[in-house]
């Protein structure tokens, strides 16, 4: 692992200008440390105009067995997993890689007993629980192509995913525990089953012991299964370029995208990025808090942790309960020398006062990430000093699902800190900003539009099932670049600081979100004739959701509308989408083509409606003195 870890600034300065200058001598080098069926026959070929880009042609691998058999004789009884359940009295489970090994192997044979075979979609819908990473690890061992579904998902979204990738299986749980509650998550997937038909069979994990309907000849329980099959599966030897998996998130407009990621690329990049963000160091406890079904969890809690041979900690539950010093708590329980979480979750621990930080001692941390959206001076400087004792390096990182790992970020001990700035690209990456002409603008102390411009093995693909929305959403809009739909600043310095999404996403407690999304959901509410939704600056959650509604008939009870709005979004699409602000208004700012001036409703959506710019293309600017007088009135 040292190998690859930069350890001071002037080596990051020429690893860096080695990668730019030799990427394919940089990443083959890299790759080497990995076990291959066979090695590639060339490292790179790409044209972003496509996009067409494949790393490691010809390679030949599995991507389970760098995670697992190749530590097997070096670090066999070394834990692998360590999960902290949702109720801290119940026992932590500690897998060593002998173990998880032949977990996954043993669910290998249970997902291929029940049908599955390479190249098939599999849906995993499932709580934080060891079983999660396992099911996961299992799909790559016989070259099935996971698609983790985040358990806060209504049945309908669920729906919408198995069918857009015809998953044929379904893995799941009785329930998932969460603080105090419990979610029925069999009973979500019975729903959204009934709009599914490519799915042929689902494993259900006993794990609330909520009562359940098991379907004949479709569910079977996980234990039972397990009783039948034997421990060892062999490996399914893949192509570099096969896929590994798909994973949905939001963009601008329509449905959700399912973005592809590929084996040999994302395992390279998970890895390298993993040891030199973090300073991984061998009898490190790493804990990344994020869920497995957002891409932080895929790369930062498996793959990454894993392929580097790391202890990766799993938490079920939430940072607030049984009390806010739950994170805390886990941190000195299991000596966490790295943690990872966003920037809401300090927002909202900090909220709580220093009474839930006091009392433990944090002193094996020593390094602290943060991920997901911008974070904030103020938040920035508590985490610093009260989470890491002005001791720890913090690492603000940045990154996408589409990027399958971290791009800009500080290494820790190498890059200087400087808050609210992610800092720099991690070595092969090289990241561009451009003015809205497409022009790029080279000098420093300018802010623009990020873009990426040279291939990493990590990237997306594709997004499945439509490469054309691929080319069109990230490759279309500047010249041979992947568009990132960030704006971002560059210092004098040359570090970068992201300033947020310049398109119609919203990122809500580092959710992101498309604002069309929660749109469709509130215009299945029989008296709403149409909406529009736009982010506004919160205090914990960085963005709240805020929707602006015409209603067919007046609403005399704006409570009991505003909680059937909320029901109907809940339903659609899940708590994370429910709108924070609901103004019910007579009419929306509409250019004379009928464009939303969605730009006018995030002012008065921020409160700041004093200069609303420009109204004159407006066809009835009156509506904005509407809109801004009843901007107190809402619910
Ligand atoms: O706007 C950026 C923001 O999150 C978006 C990507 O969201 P998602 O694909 O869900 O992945 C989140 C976890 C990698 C980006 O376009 N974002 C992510 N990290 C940061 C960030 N914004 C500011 N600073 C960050 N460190």
């Amino acid at each position: 692992m040292k190998e690859h870890q930069i350890i001071s600034w002037e080596q990051y300065k020429a690893t860096y200008k080695h990668s730019i200058e030799a990427p394919e001598v940089f990443w083959a080098d890299i790759a080497d440390s990995f076990k291959w069926h066979k090695k590639w026959d060339k490292v790179l070929s790409w044209d972003f105009k496509k996009p067409s880009v494949q790393w490691f042609e010809g390679a030949k691998l599995n991507i389970t067995e760098n995670c697992l058999d190749r530590h097997l004789a070096t670090r066999g009884d070394k834990v692998a997993i360590l999960w902290e359940p949702n109720n801290p009295n119940e026992e932590v489970v500690r897998l060593t890689y002998k173990q998880l090994h032949q977990k996954v192997g043993q669910f290998a044979n249970v997902l291929k007993r029940n049908g599955a075979k390479k190249g098939d979609r599999i849906c995993i819908y499932m709580p934080m629980v060891p079983e999660l990473a396992i099911a996961v690890l299992a799909c790559a061992r016989i070259g099935a192509i996971h698609s983790v579904v985040f358990a806060g998902f209504s049945a309908n979204s669920l729906a919408d995913r198995i069918n857009d990738a015809t998953c044929s299986l379904v893995l799941t749980a009785d329930g998932s525990f969460r603080g105090n509650k419990i979610i029925d998550l069999k009973i979500i997937v019975d729903e959204a089953l009934a709009r599914c038909t490519s799915v042929k069979k689902v494993i259900v994990l006993k794990r609330t012991g909520t009562p359940v309907t098991m379907q004949v000849n479709r569910d079977v329980w996980w234990q039972e299964e397990l009783e039948k099959v034997a421990h060892n599966c062999m490996a399914e030897v893949m192509d570099a370029e096969d896929m590994l998996f798909v994973l949905y998130t939001s963009g601008s407009t329509g449905k959700p995208k399912g973005v592809v990621h590929t084996i040999a690329g994302y395992m390279v990049y998970t890895y390298y990025s993993f040891i030199n963000v973090f300073g991984y160091s061998e009898e490190d406890v790493y804990w990344c808090t994020a869920d497995i079904g957002w891409i932080t969890g895929h790369s930062y809690i498996i793959y990454g942790p894993l392929l580097a041979g790391a202890t990766t900690i799993m938490f079920e539950g939430i940072p607030t309960w049984p009390d806010a010093g739950r994170f805390w708590a886990i941190c000195d329980k299991h000596q966490v020398n790295q943690f990872y979480t966003a920037p809401t979750a300090i927002r909202a621990l900090m909220a709580k006062g220093l009474k839930y930080v006091n009392s433990y001692k944090l002193d094996t941390l020593k390094v602290l990430g943060s991920v997901g959206e911008p974070i904030n001076e103020e938040a920035w400087h508590w985490y610093d000093e009260h989470i890491g004792k002005k001791n720890c390096p913090i690492v603000d990182t940045w990154w996408q699902t589409e990027t399958g790992g971290i791009q800009i970020s500080a290494i820790p001990h190498v890059t200087k800190l400087k808050p609210t700035y992610a800092s720099l690209p991690l070595p092969g990456i090289v990241p561009c900003l451009v003015n809205n002409e497409g022009e790029e603008l080279h000098d420093n102390e300018v802010e623009g539009l990020l873009c990426i411009k040279f291939p990493w093995p990590s990237m997306i693909r594709t997004i499945y099932g439509d490469h054309e929305r691929c080319r069109l959403t990230y490759f279309s809009a500047f010249d041979n670049k992947y568009f990132t739909g960030d704006g971002c600043r560059r210092d004098a310095d040359g570090f970068y600081r992201i300033i947020g999404r310049v398109d119609d996403v919203i990122n809500v407690s580092g959710h992101r979100m498309g604002t069309a999304e929660v749109e469709n959901a509130i215009n299945e509410h029989p008296n709403v004739v149409e909406s529009a939704v736009v982010g506004y600056p919160h205090a914990i959650k960085g963005q709240g959701i805020y929707a602006f509604i015409i209603t067919n008939n007046p609403v005399n009870n704006i409570e009991a509308f505003t909680q059937a709005v909320l029901q109907v979004v809940n339903k659609a699409i899940g708590p994370i989408a429910k709108p924070d602000k609901i103004q019910v208004v007579t009419g929306l700012p509409k250019t004379r083509s009928g464009k939303i001036m969605r730009r006018i409703l995030r002012k008065i959506a921020s409160g700041d409606i004093s200069n609303l710019g420009d109204t004159s293309t407006l066809l009835d600017p009156s509506v904005v003195e509407a809109i801004k007088k009843g901007a107190g009135l809402i619910a």
